[in-house]
């Protein structure tokens, strides 16, 4: 076989496999065969660059190219769906279809509204080749080289089915699982950068993004709900998923045929408690005309068809009066406007805090002292208020509240971050609250884990005068159990001593990467904002907030006090050479979800440790290291082969790694 035979024949493999292991959730290799067929089919790609295909599973890493988004029309303009919310609407709707076809029987798909972004994929010839946001309905941005990225959109269509047209539009949701939603915010929090309201936000966030890498990071997912064209597959809606899902696409397995009302509130009933446990956000059950005959009989209005109708499940809402905005100052310096109220009861917990996000969110809710106004916790981690309460005839008659131009505490003139909605106070060094921020970082167990000096003494020392940056900590006088708990910091190694320092936008896993690429601060302090951005998971964003970092002449100062100090300042020589054979002669299969790192973390820290990663137990593997949700089968397999199940913890503790 010539190289070029064996890159399309790679391909195919590697199509197949990724189906099988994203879609299907059912690997026939294991992850290492996997990364071995990759790796080998990029070193043939790279050989022949004639062969190039937007479409090769190489691709799906993202490339280095830049998006810029075009505008696109779309084929056929995407409408949205009327909403209903109780059980009279859906019946009115029910009524209105029966009515429209003359008293003909007929049948509804009821399905789960997905809460993400819908997405428009042209399919040509077996492949994807493009794919185009909702945007107005009539023009979207062009996002193929992003949505290239997500694993559960295929690139190319399963060839063995010979009924794919030559031209076809598929429609769905491109959603963010909960999972990697919180490991996202873990992440963004640990590198001082503003939160994530809810998982649509972040995938929109990401969709968005300018890098492609970035995407493909993530753990974006994709559902698939509406398959168009101008050749007809079968003649249902229902028929016609069923095959789309045949063709290589993930479509949920939730649909349902009802043929009555009471079929219809039955599963409205059951996923309004039963979505929760669902691994995606969904906002409530899109119910369509299922006979495509019967839905184009019904036709469109201007802005909706005739034959579908949304129904929202209820968010749960209360209502209560605002008393005073603050604005809070974070460790990064991001001002987030908090709303105090009082307090009231919503989803079993009192409130009397709500979070206004940010400058655009608050001037568009226009409050004032006084105003009734309502909150919602819904999908999100912390309160919200959506609006005020319009019945109220108080409102508007108290104080407007204003963003604020300076900073409460230091008075410094606030600055707009770049791309983004929210304000920061740029006096880092000198802010009150973000010097004990910074402070509170540094002791923090995932930083130089100083645990004995916690949030209130720093804060005394602070305002006592005797600790005005992390450097003090080492040369003020400590009793002797915390000057112990000091001395032993100075073991730390040197990515948790990068990570501690506290430089915007890094967080863990980007100064591990970083100590791991430039081996000591000396490098990294003369590194260029190209030597930075050329690392792996190192984008222009973290990159210049490094360059800034060690440009200031006070920052270069402070680490050479903490080198003195006797910080690790250098990869240790162990992890210079090679890394730890903790787990050498070991096979090991991962399964499930995990907290502190992400699946593929795990595999490379396994390698890193002499381990072997394999797909499926047998009775060689050594143990399953499992997450949570860990699969059922693979449960009952390594119960019965007697196979010990490690949990995150306990495996970290292994390799020495401390949580
Ligand atoms: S069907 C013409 N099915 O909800 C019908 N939409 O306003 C096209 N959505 O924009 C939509 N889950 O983003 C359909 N199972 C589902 C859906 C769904 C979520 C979103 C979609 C659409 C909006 C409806």
């Amino acid at each position: 076989m010539s190289e070029k035979e064996h890159i399309i024949q790679l391909r195919e493999e590697l199509h197949r496999h990724n189906h099988n292991y994203y879609v299907l959730n059912a690997p026939e290799i294991s992850d290492q065969d996997f990364d071995g067929m990759m790796k080998h089919l990029q070193e043939l790609e790279e050989r022949h660059p004639e062969m190039y295909d937007p479409n090769s599973p190489t691709q799906r890493v993202g490339s280095d190219l830049n998006n810029e988004f075009t505008a696109v029309p779309h084929k056929r303009p995407m409408l949205s769906l009327s909403n209903t919310y109780n059980l009279q609407e859906v019946s009115d709707f029910y009524q209105r279809v029966s009515d429209g076809l003359h008293g003909q029987p007929f049948q509804l798909c009821a399905e789960l509204k997905y809460d993400g972004l819908s997405i428009s994929l042209h399919y040509k010839n077996g492949k994807l080749v493009q794919a185009v946001t909702r945007g107005d309905g009539v023009l979207g941005d062009d996002v193929t080289a992003n949505v290239r990225t997500i694993r559960t959109i295929p690139l190319i269509l399963n060839n063995a089915q010979d009924n794919i047209p030559d031209e076809f539009e598929i429609r769905g949701e491109i959603l963010m699982p909960w999972q990697s939603f919180e490991r996202l915010n873990i992440e963004r929090e640990n590198a001082g950068e503003p939160l994530f309201a809810n998982p649509r936000n972040a995938a929109s966030g990401t969709l968005k993004s300018k890098d492609p890498k970035v995407v493909s990071q993530r753990g974006l997912d994709a559902y698939l709900y509406y398959l168009l064209g101008d050749e007809v597959i079968t003649d249902s809606h229902y028929k016609n998923m069923l095959t789309a899902r045949s063709w290589g696409f993930k479509v949920s397995d939730d649909m349902k045929l009802c043929n009555s009302l009471d079929e219809l509130w039955e599963y409205i009933s059951y996923w309004d408690n039963m979505r929760k446990q669902l691994p995606v956000a969904t906002d409530g059950i899109v119910i369509k005309v299922n006979s495509l005959a019967q839905q184009k009989a019904l036709g469109m209005t201007a802005k909706s068809p005739r034959w579908a109708i949304a129904y929202k499940f209820q968010t749960e809402q209360a209502s209560t009066i605002l008393r005073e905005v603050t604005f809070q100052i974070g460790r990064t310096g991001v001002v987030t406007p908090v709303a105090n109220m009082d307090s009231v009861l919503l989803s079993g917990s009192m409130v009397h805090r709500a979070t206004l996000h940010n400058a655009d969110v608050m001037q568009a809710l226009d409050l004032h002292i006084g105003d009734r106004v309502l909150i919602e916790k819904g999908g999100e981690i912390i309160p919200k208020i959506v609006g005020k309460d319009l019945e109220y005839p108080d409102n508007n008659k108290g104080t407007k509240i204003r963003f604020i131009n300076r900073c409460p505490v230091c008075g410094t003139i606030l600055v707009r971050a770049q791309e983004e909605a929210s304000y920061y106070c740029p006096n880092y060094r000198h802010c009150a609250p973000q010097i004990i921020g910074q402070l509170e970082h540094f002791v923090s167990r995932k930083a130089m884990n100083i645990n004995l000096i916690g949030p209130e003494q720093i804060n005394n020392y602070f305002n006592q005068g005797l600790l005005h940056n992390i450097a003090d900590f080492y040369s003020m006088n400590h009793d002797p159990k915390i000057a112990q708990s000091i001395e032993k910091s100075k073991e730390i190694p040197f990515e948790r001593v990068l990570f501690a320092l506290g430089i915007r936008f890094v967080g863990e896993i980007a100064a591990k990467t970083l100590a791991r690429k430039f081996k000591n601060i000396d490098n990294l302090i003369s590194a260029s904002l190209e030597d930075l951005c050329e690392t792996d998971g190192i984008g222009n964003v973290i990159a210049e907030s490094i360059v800034n970092y060690f440009a200031s002449v006070e920052n270069r100062a402070l680490v050479e006090r903490l080198r003195e100090a006797g910080l690790q300042m250098t990869l240790s020589e162990e992890q210079l050479s090679s890394h730890s054979t903790s787990l050498e002669g070991q096979s090991i299969v991962i399964s499930g979800v995990f907290t502190h790192h992400s699946r593929d973390e795990y595999k490379r820290i396994i390698e890193q440790h002499g381990g072997k990663n394999v797909g499926s137990i047998s009775s060689k593997t050594s143990f399953v290291l499992a997450g949570d949700n860990m699969g059922p089968s693979k449960l009952e397999k390594a119960e019965k082969l007697g196979i010990k199940i490690i949990n995150e913890e306990e495996f970290l503790t292994i390799i020495g790694e401390t949580k």
